[in-house]
């Protein structure tokens, strides 16, 4: 499989406070889910707000393939004309999901109760992830999947014919996982019950009650059990998707990193399940002041107003991971800017993501001059409360949140900071660069 040619990109100290408002894109996992959802219901699904990176696009062509209609207004109004659960039909070609894990894992959910045959791709990241934590559970309904060694990309499905219910305990958090089993859940006849060990996003869970299918969510400790009554029609309903608290993240920490900045970023979601960045940040006395807090399509919505300044360092305790599982590498970026060492607890899963961010995170931080330990599944980092040297190049593994979190780095460190490849900040953050820029960034393409 190929992809576009490396993309290197620079990032210099911003020689002024950035300021004015960053339109971030919308959310990425509701953005797959809205797309799904709408492919299973009857009639017309009309999305607003959708994400149009590369990740979600891999789940609107997916959606095509098994026969949903997927078009776009030019005011970049979605349509999707569903077929109705158990309606999606058997694809003429190899699906490839790109480099988005959600979009392969939630995939395999639907076509495990589906009586078709399927063959599933990715790209060098996904084809290293695990999926074996989707399709173990998923064969109980009945299908069949045949993978890689370990598990992994390219699989292939033969899906369930007249599936079984699951119940299922997910040994990981993992919103991926849940969603997943919940998909499957719906073209097979009683209850699905899913039971995670911590509270992970709930996206799914909304979406399906939106849809009007019937959910019960019980807090059981940390955690909760759903249960899915099977077989519900979805009817087609509208979905606004909010901005992408995790893109959100970028901008606001570049704020917070440059004295005197100002900036607002409006629409972000503000689901509780996603906001354990912001809670740190708060901790560490970042000042972010949350506006006009309304509910758009059934989620809670505000508008960021962030304002530059000094941070301290700060513990995370590794039960907030799941509410802020795709922010550690750009709160690193921040704790290698604070003063004090901050300690990461819990970072297990973050081994899996686009890439070993644990490593990949700590690389980033220590090519640049900061110190950083790694012990067992926590990171330590040692910020000076100056800015950190820079001057590093940094590999980015084909992963979006590494360069993101490296060129937000860079603004703040004394010399520029590199990094290999930015081609794949377009998965879920387009147009990042010149929002940046447009914010008062010096983001550049290299020569
Ligand atoms: C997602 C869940 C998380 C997250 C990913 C999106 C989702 O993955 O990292 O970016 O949309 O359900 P895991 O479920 O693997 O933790």
């Amino acid at each position: 499989m190929s992809h576009a040619p490396a993309r290197p990109l620079t990032s210099a100290r911003a020689t002024g406070p950035l300021h004015g408002t960053v339109a971030v894109p919308g959310d990425k996992s509701i953005s797959h889910r809205a797309l799904m959802f709408g492919a299973l219901a009857v009639g017309e699904t009309r999305i607003t707000g959708l994400l149009t990176g590369e990740d979600v696009l891999r789940t609107a062509a997916a959606m095509r393939a098994l026969g949903a209609e997927v078009t776009h207004d030019p005011d970049g109004t979605w349509r999707v004309a569903g077929r109705g659960i158990g309606g999606l039909t058997e694809p003429e070609d190899v699906l490839d999901m790109g480099n988005s894990g959600t979009a392969a894992r939630l995939l395999c959910g639907i076509l495990s109760t589906h009586p078709l045959f399927a063959v599933m791709t990715g790209d060098g990241s996904l084809r290293r992830r695990p999926m074996k934590r989707v399709t173990d559970p998923l064969t109980a309904t009945g299908a069949v999947f045949m993978a890689r060694e370990g598990g992994r990309l390219p699989l292939a499905v033969q899906g369930a014919r007249d599936a079984l219910p699951l119940e299922y305990r997910v040994p990981v958090p993992s919103a991926q996982v849940k969603s997943a089993l919940l998909l499957a859940g719906l073209n097979a006849p009683g209850i699905t019950r899913v039971e995670e060990p911590e509270a992970t996003r709930d996206h799914s869970e909304n979406m399906l009650r939106h849809f009007g299918a019937s959910v019960r969510v019980d807090v059981a400790g940390a955690g909760r059990i759903i249960e899915l009554q099977g077989q519900p029609e979805l009817r087609a309903a509208d979905v606004a998707v909010p901005g992408d608290p995790s893109s959100a993240a970028f901008p606001l920490v570049a704020a917070l990193l440059v004295p005197g900045s100002q900036v607002t970023l409006p629409g972000v979601g503000l689901n509780p399940l996603r906001t354990g960045l912001f809670l740190t940040l708060n901790e560490m006395g970042a000042q972010v002041a949350i506006r006009n807090q309304r509910t758009e399509g059934g989620e809670p919505v505000g508008d960021l107003v962030v304002t530059g300044g000094p941070l301290k360092a700060v513990d995370v305790p590794g039960a907030r991971a799941p509410s802020m599982i795709d922010e550690y590498p750009i709160l690193a970026a921040a704790a290698a800017c604070a003063t004090g060492t901050t300690r990461l607890f819990g970072l297990k899963e973050l081994r899996v993501k686009e890439s070993d961010r644990l490593s990949a995170t700590a690389a980033l931080l220590s090519v640049n001059g900061v110190k950083v330990d790694i012990e067992g599944d926590d990171m330590i980092i040692h910020g000076t409360g100056a800015p950190p040297p820079g001057g590093g190049l940094v590999a980015t593994h084909m992963d979006h949140r590494i360069a993101m979190s490296a060129l937000v780095l860079g603004l703040a460190t004394r010399d520029p900071v590199r990094v290999d490849d930015g081609a794949f900040i377009d998965t879920s953050f387009p147009g990042f660069v010149s929002l940046m820029n447009a914010a008062g960034a010096a983001i550049s393409a290299d020569a």
